[in-house]
C-alpha cells in the first residue's frame, strides 16, 4: 500500500463559536488520525489544538469525535476508512470547548469527587486485606478505566439533555459506585453511608435506561452496563423492596 491523500473536515474555534475547515493531508501505512493530526499541525495549522500524551491508549487525553463516533484519536487506525471518505474531527459534544478540538472534562473531576472513596475495614492494617480471587477480578474489571470519559460522552442522559448533568453522575462515576458496592471489604455501610440508596438518590442510577452505548464505545472493552450499571441497579432495588429495610425504615421514621 501506498501514500495518500484523504480528505478531512476539522472543527475549529472555540467557546464564541467555529466550523469545520477542510484540509487534505498525507496518509502513509499503518497510521492513526493522531498521526494525521500532528502532521496537519506541522504542515498547515501549526496553531490546531489537540490534547494527547501517550499515543499508546493509556492516558485518555486524546478523545474526540470522528465521523460524530466518540473516539481516541491515537488508537483509531486510517485503514478503518475508505481512502475516498471524507473524514470529520470534532471535539466531545458533551462538555464544552476550550480550544479547536479541545474540551473541558472538569465535569467529570466534579463527579468523581462526590463519589465517597474506599472505607478500610476497621482494624484491619495494610497488607491485611484478604478477598476471594473472583471478587478481585470484578474490580479489576473496572480498574483498566483510563478516565478518557468517551463513555460519559455518549451517554445521551448528559449528550442530549445539559440540564440532567447536575443529577447525573454518568456511567464512569456510577461504575465507580457499583465497583465499591461490590468490593467485600467497604465499610461504608459501618459509617451509614449506604452507596445503593445514594446510586439512586445522589448519582442518579434512575436516568440510565441501559441503552448500552458507553459500552459500545469504551476502548477498554469495559461492559459497563452488563457488569457495573445493571448490577447496581438489581442491588438497589433489592435494597429497597427488602422487607426487613421497608420495616426499618417505618420503625425509623416515626
Ligand atoms: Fe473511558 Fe471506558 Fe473508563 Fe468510560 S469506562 S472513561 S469509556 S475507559
Ligand atoms: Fe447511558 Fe450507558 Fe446507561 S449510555 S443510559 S449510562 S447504559
Ligand atoms: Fe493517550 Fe491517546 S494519547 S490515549
Amino acid at each position: 500500500m501506498s501514500a495518500y491523500e484523504a480528505h478531512f473536515r476539522v472543527w475549529r474555534g472555540d467557546q464564541d463559536g467555529g466550523g469545520l475547515k477542510d484540509f487534505h493531508v498525507e496518509v502513509n501505512d499503518g497510521e492513526v488520525v493522531l498521526d494525521i493530526v500532528h502532521r496537519l499541525q506541522a504542515t498547515q495549522a501549526p496553531d490546531l489544538a489537540v490534547r494527547w500524551n501517550c499515543k499508546a491508549g493509556k492516558c485518555g487525553s486524546c478523545s474526540a469525535e470522528v465521523n460524530g463516533r466518540p473516539r481516541l484519536l491515537c488508537m483509531t487506525r486510517m485503514s478503518v476508512f475508505e481512502r475516498n471518505e471524507t473524514i470529520t474531527i470534532t471535539p466531545l459534544r458533551a462538555f464544552p470547548v476550550v480550544r479547536d478540538l479541545v474540551t473541558d472534562v472538569s465535569f467529570n473531576y466534579t463527579k468523581a469527587r462526590e463519589v465517597p472513596s474506599f472505607v478500610p475495614p476497621e482494624g484491619l492494617g495494610p497488607g491485611e486485606y484478604r478477598m476471594w480471587q473472583e471478587d478481585v477480578g470484578r474490580s479489576q474489571e473496572f480498574r483498566k478505566c483510563i478516565e478518557c470519559f468517551l463513555c460519559q460522552d455518549t451517554c445521551h442522559v448528559v449528550r442530549d439533555f445539559e440540564e440532567n448533568k447536575e443529577a447525573f453522575a454518568g456511567p464512569r462515576f456510577l461504575m465507580r459506585v457499583a465497583e465499591l458496592d461490590m468490593h467485600p471489604l467497604d465499610a461504608a455501610a459501618e459509617t451509614g453511608l449506604d452507596r445503593k440508596s445514594t446510586a439512586q438518590e445522589e448519582h442518579g442510577l434512575g436516568y440510565c435506561n441501559i441503552t448500552k452505548c458507553c459500552t459500545e464505545v469504551c476502548p477498554e472493552q469495559i461492559k459497563i452496563t452488563d457488569n457495573a450499571l445493571i448490577p447496581l441497579k438489581e442491588r438497589a432495588a433489592d435494597r429497597k423492596y427488602d422487607p426487613l429495610v421497608w420495616l426499618g425504615n417505618k420503625i425509623r421514621r416515626r
